[in-house]
């Protein structure tokens, strides 16, 4: 069995260990600095095996070098922003956790896999992908696929079809800065624009842009995590079994799209190799430049890292 290492055993953590489980994608180490919340939602989960039957097995720890040996680690620790707290500090904050975590899977697990789920996500998949000073190709971000089952969702809705016959493409950074390509995004091949009016669209392209505030105004305690778990693990899921899909992700880019050194939503295939290839599409000049603008975004936060030019 593969092992899989969660870090960060909150609500989005503890969701990915129990899908990860379920799905058998292989053993899973939940870790925490929480060290009883990590070891007792483990034991919760390897409880509910008997019943679920699933079999793999689930262990908590406190201690972070307990990523020793993972294939794939899921990184889930960090702070969610709390009322007064700025951005920046936000930021900040989860900087500090991602190093020290990104430290520790260089030293304890070189060989792994990363898929990030802290936010500010590019951000911080970045800063990961620096301090560990892993190719590429194994530390990848995860939001599109999130967003994009997001919009996934809300146009199945409204067209009335089934959610199994929509696919959707999004590009660029988390949020409030997500592009999504309507061109790409069809019902069984038929693109969207021939079911939805155009002014109808944009609002459902608004709503998820918002997707996540509008499950924080709702939960009013804390943020979305079914849905971004079961993304993560999709991902997780792909480069586990080789399976090649191709998903939007955050990617390191190097000259694709015209841009250099950041992290970015993009289409790309997830096999054993980690992100394998990054697909490259034509865009409009409306979608190029929303695309700039999101790249931006996510270039203000590296810079706020304050991180010593790159070497590589
Ligand atoms: N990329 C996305 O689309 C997306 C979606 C949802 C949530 N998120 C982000 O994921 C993160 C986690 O969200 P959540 O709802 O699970 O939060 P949460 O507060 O429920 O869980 C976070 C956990 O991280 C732990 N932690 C803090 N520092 C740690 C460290 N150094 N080592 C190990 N564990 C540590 C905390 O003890 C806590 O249990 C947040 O940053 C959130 O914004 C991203």
């Amino acid at each position: 069995m593969p092992k899989i290492s969660v870090v960060g055993a909150g609500n989005v953590g503890a969701s990915a260990a129990l899908y990860a489980a379920e799905a058998e994608l292989g053993d899973v180490m939940l870790v925490d600095i929480m060290e009883g919340v990590a070891k007792g939602k483990a034991l919760d989960l390897l409880e509910a095996g008997p019943i679920r039957g699933y079999d793999a097995h689930v262990e908590g720890s406190g201690d972070i070098r307990a990523v020793a040996g993972s294939d794939l680690i899921i990184v889930t620790a960090g702070l969610p922003r709390k009322p007064g707290m700025s951005r920046l500090d936000l930021l900040k904050a989860n900087a500090d956790i991602i190093r020290g975590v990104a430290e520790a899977i260089r030293d304890h697990a070189p060989k792994a896999i990363v898929i990030t789920v802290t936010n500010p996500l590019d951000v911080m998949t970045y800063l990961l992908y620096r301090i560990t000073g892993f190719p590429r190709e194994r530390v990848i971000g995860m939001a599109g696929v999130l967003d994009s089952s997001r919009f996934r969702t809300f146009l199945a809705d409204e067209i009335g079809v089934s959610v199994e016959d929509v696919q959707a493409m999004v590009l660029g950074g988390h949020g409030d800065t997500m592009v999504p390509l309507l061109r790409y995004s069809t019902v069984s091949g038929i693109p969207v624009e021939r079911f939805i009016p155009a002014e109808r669209l944009a609002e459902i392209v608004q709503r998820t842009r918002d997707g996540g505030a509008e499950i924080v105004k709702l939960l009013q305690t804390g943020s979305a995590f079914y849905a971004p778990a079961a993304s993560a693990v999709q991902m997780a899921e792909s480069i586990l079994r080789d399976k090649k899909r191709l998903l939007p992700v955050a990617a390191y880019l190097d000259g694709e799209y015209g841009l250099r050194d950041l992290y970015l939503g993009v289409p790309a295939i997830l096999g054993s190799g980690g992100m394998e290839t990054i697909v490259q599409l034509e865009l409009s000049p409306e979608e190029k430049s929303a695309l700039a603008r999101s790249a931006e975004e996510v270039r203000k936060g590296i810079s706020d890292l304050a991180l010593e030019p790159a070497t590589r």
